[in-house]
């Protein structure tokens, strides 16, 4: 998401004007995947209780960035007590719509504190507050997973000053680290009905070693469904979609085939493109109707592919960090996140 943050421009750091909307829910659905049209926190309302196996989503970040000027977009809050009052109406129906024993990820990260917007330069603890959000509505906070990413990156695309090389000469009491990416899981308690039984021929215990580790240091952050779409979608450059990479490792942690998976914030459908490519079910709702149109452009173009042997374990690490610094370094940004 700190491709948000470089794109952020001073409107939106100001705020957006808020619009009351009524909108006609649209649903488009076949056997493998429904794609809705609406408000989550209505929408969701149709799913029956404890019917969804897993749920993963990237959720707006408080008002970090407003995606539409819709009153019903949770990123166009005026503050993050406005944001945590809308959002526990739906993390009420995530609770109730989780079958017991199963798993529900959230991606976040730390927040830049703006002094355009707040008066001064510091972090919030986005994660912190949602940890505490969801425990309320009953759920146990289960794991986090780090998730690494290159501080010259993020200092190439929001020269933040706390990450220039300059200020630490000037006065490195300004100076901080770089934003990473955090997964955080939760659990619905209760007795898991349908097991998530897994072979050691399907997953080695050197892959499982990888996965448990709570740093994914090799996540490419370039591998997502925008960079694959970037031509067709260049007006939706802001909507800084999942890494494909994670939502890909939840699924074959946390799934069985064929499960339910389930977004609130389906984006441009990334969570729900993953979860047909392997073998998953999924249902996703979407406020914007120019991604609700990507996401399921996106979803027809998945289909099941049949898991390839795991990869050689390669050090994917370096590899990831060229890509992601080749790929700023092709479209780098300029933004004030400081
Ligand atoms: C961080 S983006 C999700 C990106 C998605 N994970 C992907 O990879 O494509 C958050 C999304 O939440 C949507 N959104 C905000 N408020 C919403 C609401 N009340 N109901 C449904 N979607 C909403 C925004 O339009 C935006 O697409």
């Amino acid at each position: 998401m700190i491709a948000a943050t470089q794109e952020i421009t001073r409107q939106n750091i100001q705020g957006t004007t808020r619009v009351p909307t009524s909108y006609q829910p649209m649903k488009i659905q076949n056997d493998e995947w429904t794609m809705i049209l609406g408000d989550a926190c209505e929408e969701i309302k149709t799913i029956p209780d404890n019917s969804v196996h897993y749920i993963i989503f990237s959720p707006p970040f408080s008002s970090l960035y407003t995606y539409s000027d819709s009153e019903r977009d949770l990123g166009n809050s005026r503050s993050d007590v406005e944001f945590l009052a809308h959002f526990q109406y739906l993390a009420k129906d995530l609770f109730r719509i989780l079958l017991p024993g199963r798993l529900m990820s959230v991606h976040c990260m730390d927040l830049p504190r703006m002094k355009e917007r707040e008066g001064i330069i510091g972090v919030k603890d986005f994660p912190g507050m949602l940890i505490r959000m969801f425990e309320a509505k009953g759920f146990v906070f289960h794991s986090r997973v780090t998730i690494w990413k290159d501080p010259v990156t993020e200092m190439q695309r929001t020269k933040a000053l706390g990450l220039l090389w300059k200020q630490l000469k000037k006065d490195s009491s300004m100076c901080r680290q770089g934003l990473p990416d955090y997964l955080l899981t939760f659990r619905k308690l209760g007795n898991n009905p349908e097991p998530i039984k897994h072979t050691s021929a399907e997953f080695p215990v050197d892959l499982w070693q990888r996965y448990a580790s709570p740093v994914w240091m090799d996540i490419n952050q370039s591998e997502t469904l925008q960079r694959y779409s970037a031509r067709e979608y260049k007006d939706e450059k802001h909507i800084a979609p999942l890494q494909l990479e994670v939502i890909r490792r939840s699924l074959e942690l946390w799934t069985n085939p064929n499960d339910l998976v389930f977004s609130p914030f389906a984006g441009i459908g990334s969570e729900g493109y993953e979860a047909i490519r392997n073998g998953r079910k999924f249902i996703g709702i979407e406020l914007k109707r120019s991604y609700f149109n990507q996401a399921v452009a996106n979803l027809k173009k998945a289909t099941y592919k049949a898991k390839e042997p795991p990869q050689s374990h390669i050090d994917t690490f370096q590899q990831a960090v060229l890509m992601d610094r080749t790929s700023t370094e092709k479209g780098a940004v300029k933004n004030g996140e400081e």
